[in-house]
């Protein structure tokens, strides 16, 4: 049984000194692709590969379709909007994530954007507290309510609105329910995004809703950049020089939002969420024993393609 890691941007040496030993006690054999430049070099090493460990790295229906022996790719972290779900499942190739094992890196990540953003990106004048202001949570999961529970230690007044999540199990952890995006969005200072990618979300950020936002108002992204519509952006930076808008992924039009609005925006310049030691130990070691329970018995229970 060949396993292959194939990490663009590759796990912390810590993970992969505790990945390691899972699969030599099942007996498989483990090969690593780090930091490769081109696609070519991933369709080389996943021809003979039975199980595939990733992170944001591209799995698309040509990737795919060069394996000739895979059966389970495992992406380490929340969001797979990068593997083609229906090309694997057409292929009899089962899909898993590793829900949780990352989240409380990006939570971290999400307040220090807003410290840095509340902080005039650290330019010396004063700036401003987090303490007291409205925070919106934009899809109460993993990575939400712990956002929610850090937000809570800095003295802000956290709200949230996810349609998915039963009213009552968000307001039980002290988090004020909106029942829709209009409304989380007009009576926040902060947004916070946690949605995924996908068909029906991506551009749903869109002018409408985010000039809905107070004066001063602040978007926080370290979901996806699709998920913002980055015409309506400009347009709304451009009318709106309170607005500010961070990101953990840089948008396509980053140097125009860059070059325009350089004291509204910042990104960072890799996406650095879920680059911790812990966070890569976490979801490294949970994708290795999730593959070793599916081969040796079948167990599916991450499974994200039907
Ligand atoms: C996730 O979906 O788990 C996060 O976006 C982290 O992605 P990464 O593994 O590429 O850092």
């Amino acid at each position: 049984m060949k396993v292959l890691i194939a990490t663009e941007k590759p796990f912390a040496p810590a993970a992969i000194e505790q990945i390691k030993p899972i699969f030599d006690k099942a007996g498989y054999e483990l090969e690593l692709l780090e930091k490769y430049t081109d696609k070519s070099q991933l369709l080389e090493k996943v021809a003979d590969a039975d199980a595939l460990i990733i992170r944001s790295d591209k799995i698309t229906k040509e990737v795919i379709e060069a394996a000739n022996n895979l059966k389970i790719v495992v992406r380490a972290g929340a969001g797979y909007d990068n593997v083609d779900l229906n090309a694997a499942t057409e292929k009899g190739i089962v899909v898993m994530n590793t829900p949780g094992q990352n989240s409380n890196a990006v939570a971290e990540l999400a307040l220090g954007l807003m410290v840095y953003m509340a902080r005039g990106m650290f330019n010396g004048k004063p700036g401003t507290e987090l303490k007291g202001k409205t925070l919106g949570i934009h899809a109460y999961g993993n990575v939400g309510r712990l956002v929610a529970k850090i937000a809570k230690g800095f003295g802000m007044q956290v709200s949230a609105f996810d349609p998915f999540i039963p009213k009552e199990k968000i307001e039980d952890e002290g988090v004020k329910v909106y029942e829709s995006a209009e409304e989380l969005y007009s009576n926040n200072q902060y947004v916070s995004l946690h949605i995924p990618a996908n068909e029906k979300t991506k551009n749903s950020i869109n002018y409408e809703l985010l000039n809905k936002m107070p004066n001063g108002a602040t978007l926080v992204n370290t979901a996806r950049k699709e998920v913002v519509d980055e015409n309506d952006l400009v347009k709304l930076l451009n009318e709106r020089t309170d607005f500010k808008y961070v990101s953990d992924i840089a948008p396509t039009n980053a140097d125009e939002l860059l070059g325009k609005f350089p004291a509204q925006c910042f990104f960072t310049p890799k996406k650095m969420g879920a680059q911790t030691a812990e966070a890569n130990i976490n979801a490294g070691v949970a994708a290795a024993n999730q593959i070793v329970n599916f081969i040796e018995n079948g167990d599916i229970t991450f499974k994200v393609n039907r």
